[in-house]
Parts: C-alpha cells; sequence; structure tokens
C-alpha cells in the first residue's frame, strides 16, 4: 500500500494537489493557481487531533481521530463515516452497502488512453499527461481506478472512473460519479446555464449555502433545462478578475451535478451520469467506466476560464480534421420553406445565396418518405422524388454548379408511428409494457441500445452518404425521453436504459464520423436541448437554439460563451418579424449577434428587399474577412459597468493584432448619456485601428420624421415613402481612432452620441431599440 504519496498535477497556470492518507483513502490537498513543487506539503494537510464531536471515527485503533466527513476527499463512498454526497453506491448480493476503497497502486504516463465506448478528450498536441490511481476493496473484492488526465496548455484537468467487479456474482452499481472535488471553505456562488426550448443558456447565480443543491438532466438529452457545464466562483469574482472552477462533462444524457455544503463549511462538487433511475449490473470481471469530466480553475475571473474551456474544446474535443478549421457561411431552407418545397423553390433559395457569397446550402426536414408535415416518415431515410425529381445527386450537383457545398438534415433516433419503418418493426420504438405510448413532436424514440437498430441507421444514412456529394450533416433529436423501457435489456437490466441509449448512440457516431471523416456534422437537438461536450467530440458545431431572435441570441449566445467557444455555436440570421419571438430587429443587428457564433442563413431570399440583399452581401464579405477571429480569437464579455443595457463582446485574435468589438442595444433611451467603449485583451503596448463597421440606414426608422428634411409632404409607408427608401440610403456614423490599446483597455472610448431626436448628421448614432454596432479593430503597427 502507497501512504503519504503526494501527487502535484500541474498545468500552465494551475496545481492540483492530492496524497494517500494513512488509512488509504486520498485527501485533496489543493487546487488553485499554481505553485512551486516542494519536498514537504504538510501546511495543506487537514489537522485534526481530536476526535471530532458527533462524528464517525474511521477506525479508533489504527487511526486516531480520522473522521472522512471532515476531510476534502477525491472520492467518496458509503458506510464509513463521510455523511455527505458520494462519489460511489453499491449494493452487494448480500443487500449490503458499505464500501471502503483503499489505494494500491498508481501508474503516470504522457499521453492518454480513450475510454470504451464513450468519447473523450483527444491529446492531439501531445501535452497531455496521466496519472491513474488504483484502489480496492478487499472485503467486496471490487477495484475502483481514477483517472487524472492534464492537458497542460488548456488549463484543464479531466477525470474519470472505472469500477470492475471481481468475483461477486451480481453487483449493483446505483452511482457511479465521474469525479469529486472538495473544496476547504464556502465563500462561493454557484452559476447554472438554465432554460427551456427557444430560451436556453440562461445564465443563474446563486449564492451557496449549507445544503445541497442539484443541476441535473432527466430528459435522456443533456437538456436545455440546465446544461452539464457549471461554474463555482468566489463571491467577488466577476469577469475580469478572481478565482472560479469550471466543470463540465462529456456526456449528451442524463447528468447531475451534486453541490453540497457541509457542516464544516467544505464544499463538495460531484458531476456525472445522473444517478436517476440508473443501476448497472455488473457480473464477474465486468467493469464500467464513467464519461470523462472536465475541471478548470482560473484567478482571472470568467472570462479567463472561459479562455481554459475554448481552447480545450477548440484543441482537444471537437475531431481532428475540423481543428481551428473555419466553418463555412450556410444557407438552410427550414424557415424559408419549412416543409413545403420543390427542387425549383430550392434552387430558387440556392441561386440567390451563392449570389451573396453564401458557401454551404443546407437542404432541412422534409425530403425524404412522405415527410410534408412533423407527423410522418421519420425513419424512412429515402429521398421523396415527389419533391426532389433528381433525387439527392440532382440537386446536389446543381448546388455544386452554384459553388456550394450542400448539407442535408437527418433525425436518425427518431421513428415516426406513420412510417414505413414502424410499420415493419413497431417494437424498435421505445415504449413501455402494456402502456400507450406518449409522444413529443408527434414521435417516438428508436431504441439504440438494440444493435439491429443501430446497424439499421448505418447503414441507411450511409447509403444517402454515398449517393450524392454531401459535405455536412444536421444530426437534429427533437423529443425527450418517456416510457423508458427496452425489450432488449430484461427485467434486471432497465436501469441502464438511459446509459445504454447514449452508449447506442455514440457507437453510430463513431461507425458514421469515422467512415465519413470530412463530413462537417452539426448537432442540434430543437436548438440547445444538446448542447455538450459529448456531440461536440464527433461534431464540431451545435445549433445553439431555435430561437434567431437577435435581442434573445444575445442572452442565448453570452450564457454558451462561458463554456463553449464561438466556433461551436450556430447562429443565423433569420427574417422579421422573428418566427419565435415575432419581434422586428435590423438585418445588421442579426447579423452583428450571429456573427459572434458559426454564422448562416435561414430566410427566403427571394422575398427579401434589395436593401436587406445588398446589406447580406456586405455581411458575408465581412464576415469571411475576419471569420479566422471571429470563431476562433480569444472571446471576452465585457462588462459595461458604466451601462447594463449595453452587453458588449469581443473577440481578440492569439497574437492581439486584430479585433472584432461588438456593442448591443437593448433598449433605445431618449435623449441617452454618451457610451463609454472599453475593450479588454488588446495589447497595451500595440496602436490600433478602431472603426465603426459602417452600416447602411433605411431612411424608413425615422417616419414620418422625415417630413422635417423634406420639402414636399412625405405619407408615412405611402408609395413615395417607399420609393424614396429604395433609391436613397443613409450611411450609419463615420467613427474612427488610431490610439494605443492601454488607452482602449483601461479608459475605453467615448462613442459618438446616438440619435438624441435633435439632428442628424454622420457622427450620430443611429442604434434604436435592439440597435448594434460592430468594431473592426486592427493593429497598425504590423503590416499584414
Ligand atoms: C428542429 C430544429 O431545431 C430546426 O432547426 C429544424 O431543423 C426542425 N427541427 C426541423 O424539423
Amino acid at each position: 500500500m502507497i501512504k503519504n504519496k503526494v501527487f502535484h498535477l500541474q498545468t500552465e497556470n494551475t496545481s492540483y494537489i492530492i496524497r494517500v492518507l494513512e488509512s488509504g483513502q486520498i485527501e485533496n490537498l489543493y487546487y488553485g493557481k499554481k505553485i512551486r513543487e516542494m519536498d514537504d506539503y504538510s501546511p495543506l494537510y487537514e489537522k485534526v487531533s481530536c476526535e471530532t464531536p458527533n462524528s464517525i471515527m474511521y477506525d479508533r485503533k489504527l487511526y486516531p481521530n480520522l473522521t472522512l466527513d471532515n476531510m476534502c476527499l477525491e472520492y467518496s463512498s458509503i458506510g464509513k463515516g463521510d455523511l455527505r454526497e458520494s462519489l460511489v453506491e453499491l449494493s452487494l448480493e448480500d443487500g449490503s452497502t458499505t464500501v471502503d476503497f483503499k489505494v494500491t497502486g498508481f501508474k503516470e504516463y504522457e499521453g492518454r488512453e480513450k475510454i470504451k465506448g464513450l468519447p473523450s478528450a483527444h491529446s492531439y498536441n501531445e501535452d497531455v499527461k496521466t496519472l491513474e490511481i488504483s484502489l480496492y476493496d478487499e472485503i467486496i473484492d471490487v477495484t475502483m481506478t481514477l483517472y487524472y488526465h492534464v492537458f497542460y496548455n488548456a488549463n484543464v484537468i479531466t477525470r474519470h472512473v472505472k469500477l470492475k467487479n471481481g468475483t461477486i456474482s451480481s453487483l449493483k452499481v446505483n452511482r457511479l460519479m465521474s469525479m469529486q472535488l472538495d473544496i476547504p471553505k464556502c465563500n462561493h456562488t454557484l452559476v447554472t446555464f438554465d432554460g427551456a426550448w427557444a430560451r436556453e443558456m440562461e445564465r443563474h447565480d446563486k449564492k451557496l449555502c449549507h445544503g445541497i443543491f442539484v443541476n441535473d438532466s432527466k430528459c435522456g438529452t443533456s437538456s436545455n433545462r440546465h446544461n452539464p457545464f457549471v461554474i463555482i466562483r468566489d463571491n467577488e469574482c466577476t469577469e475580469e478578475a478572481g478565482e472560479c472552477y469550471g466543470v463540465n462533462l462529456v456526456y449528451s444524457g442524463n447528468h447531475a451535478e451534486i453541490i453540497e455544503v457541509n457542516q464544516y463549511d467544505k464544499i463538495r462538487i460531484l458531476n456525472g451520469i445522473n444517478p436517476y433511475l440508473f443501476q448497472f449490473n455488473l457480473g464477474m470481471d465486468e467493469e464500467l467506466e464513467t464519461p470523462e469530466a472536465v475541471l478548470s480553475y482560473s484567478k482571472e475571473g470568467l472570462n479567463g476560464l472561459s479562455h481554459n474551456m475554448h481552447k480545450f474544446v477548440n484543441e482537444n474535443i471537437v475531431p481532428e480534421n475540423f481543428r481551428y478549421k473555419e466553418r463555412p457561411v450556410l444557407i438552410n431552407n427550414w424557415e424559408a420553406t419549412y416543409f413545403n418545397f420543390n427542387e425549383s423553390k430550392l434552387m430558387g433559395l440556392a441561386n440567390k445565396a451563392a449570389d451573396l457569397g453564401i458557401e454551404l446550402f443546407v437542404l432541412d426536414d422534409g425530403w425524404f418518405g412522405n415527410r410534408n408535415d412533423d407527423k410522418s416518415s421519420l425513419g424512412d431515410w429515402f429521398v421523396n422524388t415527389k419533391k426532389l425529381k433528381g433525387g439527392l445527386e440532382g440537386i446536389c450537383k446543381k448546388v455544386n454548379a452554384l459553388g456550394m457545398d450542400f448539407g442535408l438534415w437527418f433525425e436518425p433516433e427518431m421513428i415516426s408511428e406513420d412510417s414505413e419503418l414502424y410499420r415493419k418493426h413497431p417494437d424498435w420504438a421505445v415504449t413501455s409494457p402494456g402502456r400507450t405510448p406518449s409522444t413529443g413532436r408527434n414521435q417516438l424514440i428508436l431504441d439504440l441500445t438494440r444493435q439491429e437498430v443501430r446497424d439499421y441507421l448505418v447503414d441507411s444514412i450511409s447509403k444517402i452518404l454515398d449517393s450524392a456529394d454531401i459535405k455536412y450533416i444536421k444530426w437534429d433529436m427533437n423529443r425527450n425521453f418517456s416510457d423508458m423501457y427496452s425489450r432488449n435489456l430484461g427485467a434486471n437490466g432497465q436501469g441502464e436504459f438511459f446509459h445504454r441509449y447514449v452508449l447506442g448512440l455514440y457507437d453510430i457516431y463513431e461507425r458514421l464520423t469515422s467512415a465519413y471523416p470530412n463530413i462537417l456534422f452539426e448537432g442540434c437537438s430543437s436548438g440547445g436541448n444538446r448542447f455538450d461536450l459529448g456531440i461536440l467530440c464527433y461534431m464540431p458545431q451545435i445549433w445553439t437554439s431555435d430561437d434567431t431572435d437577435a435581442n434573445e441570441r444575445v442572452t442565448i449566445q453570452t450564457g454558451a460563451s462561458y463554456g463553449y467557444p464561438q466556433s461551436t455555436m450556430g447562429a443565423h440570421v433569420s427574417v422579421c418579424p422573428n418566427h419565435q419571438s415575432l419581434r422586428v430587429t435590423g438585418i445588421d443587428t442579426r447579423f452583428n449577434v450571429a456573427s459572434f457564433g458559426v454564422l448562416g442563413y435561414e430566410l427566403n431570399l427571394s422575398e427579401i428587399s434589395s436593401f436587406d440583399r445588398n446589406a447580406i452581401k456586405e455581411q458575408v464579405k465581412f464576415y469571411k474577412e475576419n471569420r479566422s477571429v471571429l470563431q476562433f480569437g480569444d472571446f471576452y464579455r465585457i462588462k459595461n459597468i458604466y451601462d447594463t443595457n449595453n452587453p458588449s463582446w469581443m473577440a481578440v485574435s492569439k497574437d492581439k493584432t486584430e479585433a472584432v468589438l461588438g456593442f448591443y442595444q437593448r433598449l433605445q433611451k431618449p435623449n441617452p448619456s454618451g457610451d463609454i467603449i472599453r475593450t479588454i485583451g488588446l495589447s497595451d503596448d500595440l496602436r490600433y485601428n478602431v472603426k465603426a463597421r459602417r452600416e447602411k440606414i433605411n431612411i424608413k426608422v425615422f417616419g414620418d420624421l422625415i417630413n422635417q428634411l423634406s420639402p414636399v409632404r412625405i405619407k408615412k409607408d405611402g408609395i413615395l415613402h417607399e420609393v424614396i427608401s429604395k433609391v436613397y440610403t443613409m450611411d450609419s456614423e463615420n467613427e474612427e481612432y488610431t490610439v494605443y490599446g492601454d488607452l482602449l483597455n483601461e479608459a475605453g472610448f467615448k462613442a459618438t452620441q446616438q440619435f438624441a431626436c435633435s439632428g442628424y448628421n454622420d457622427q450620430v448614432r443611429l442604434l434604436g431599440d435592439f440597435g448594434s454596432r460592430l468594431y473592426k479593430i486592427t493593429s497598425v503597427n504590423v503590416t499584414k
């Protein structure tokens, strides 16, 4: 047995220090800003020299005064005195539940091994080191291994657990979390990202106090209710400064983040597969491996933590072929046509898109089986030749001839009762014996725990992919689980259903993405109902939300940005009034928000005005010129200390020579005070040119105020008003400075006056409700 052994894991800026106790458990000594390696770590030990009142003494004879309840531990089980939430809970054949794992050995090596059947963070850039600690409970003959993978450059440590049954004929695992992190003192706030359909990722801050808080999903997906990414921040931590921990999970099913503050003010954080309805059976010699938990620490505030997470996702999560690969600008036909299309309508859209510089045409729902609404055909993955006379190959070739790639929507996990597949295999649907199944969007879920179902999907999707030059797939999933039951798992195995479904899903992803490594996959689940690191291991981008309203998207994308980089967030410009909110926002504001993600358009380009068409052409040009910084630059949320009405974002290139700043306005104030726009992340010592992106202003925004200038009376919205607005547009303000970064970072620039009803010239910033502006910032020291 190894005793008193200290492991000091280090990333570029953090230290994670643990030690094996005399009694064989592992104490967490420190997780925080990097400290040097030393000979003596005893100042970090928990000091207990007398019995702790009203506590369970672990072993009075061998380890007097040791109580596990007042220790920061790396894992915890049941029955030996730690009365907090535990990492592992087992039921043994004799009904006993007490478990006590002790360290027996360890291994350290460069690189990492993949987790069997689950996605895991990649080690492409060879900056990964692994520590494996083996533990054993000799009374029950069960082994547990704790894995630590250290991603030096990203300041991330990932953890997961493997449990192996020895000789018990049937071991029931009621809970096996991926990691446990104990923090010695509570002065912290829990930040979660919660929501619903069309309003995902809203940030909520909860000051922690004694008790237990659970952030979880029981939807079967990682859910739009509660994203698996959470932050535990010091109460004083802000966007720009202070200590915080980020916790995420590489998993796409039911998850739980359990946060407990105990009687000694210690915080325990557990995350992993949700114990809800979970019970996994392990026969002799069988093992269970958990998904990978992701941990990061930053002393540079929430922006610093986001940088760690973004780097980790861009470098170690997304598939190698898409690492830092710029994503194409796409047009999606969904909101343009819904189910009502044929080839000529689609080609009309494709033609217009190609003229505007768009690079990828995505054919959404409705191209297969007999699908004309959302009531039928899921599962029938063959092309509807009534709608697409030349088949997929025909339309794909025509799109390619316009210089665009072709992409396609699927919803493979689902089955409609009105489908050929259901008529042939009704038992493939997830239903509970004897009950009429409940539905979501009129559909049932396929039982992916079954090999034959997975084979059918891989087969039918591959046939489609081989039939045309498809460069992109949108993988949708539009309902949560009900009637959970699998005919595959028997009476004893239903506690494995949710997890085995996710394993089945990953099996399909693995097979498809390795057979078609160059196809760009975009994950989707009614928007962001499955926005997680598990999906991102196969699909470099995810449709962030069905809500394309620019004002809402500021909130949604801000929330997502805490844990996920811009390169992962699908963001589209759609029509107004917006289909989700009926709100009207300007075409450029829609772009100014969407451009801080993976840009797409999702509107009927044949029916937009020439004003909007010209604007889009300019947008696509600007986006392509700045795509690298917008998708992969260091992202900052700027807390505008002077005005909370104006959230702002910034993306800065790695070498700090280029940046784009987005300034957004919720509501227009009459006669407003001046805006001070402060940057973050520029080099103090570089000289920069800051220039407002010029937009066109439609004179109709002035309504009948136009008569203040016009020599003849113009009726608002009358024919004359319409004609003038078509031939005459105005430019937005002309604002530009060339100054050093320290001025911009410390003082900010006082932006030109907003419209105040008293006049208009080329210095007036006309934003209005939901207005916005992009600023291009370029270093003038470097010639490019
Ligand atoms: C839900 C998605 O989020 C939408 O973007 C669209 O693809 C529809 N499904 C199609 O049914």
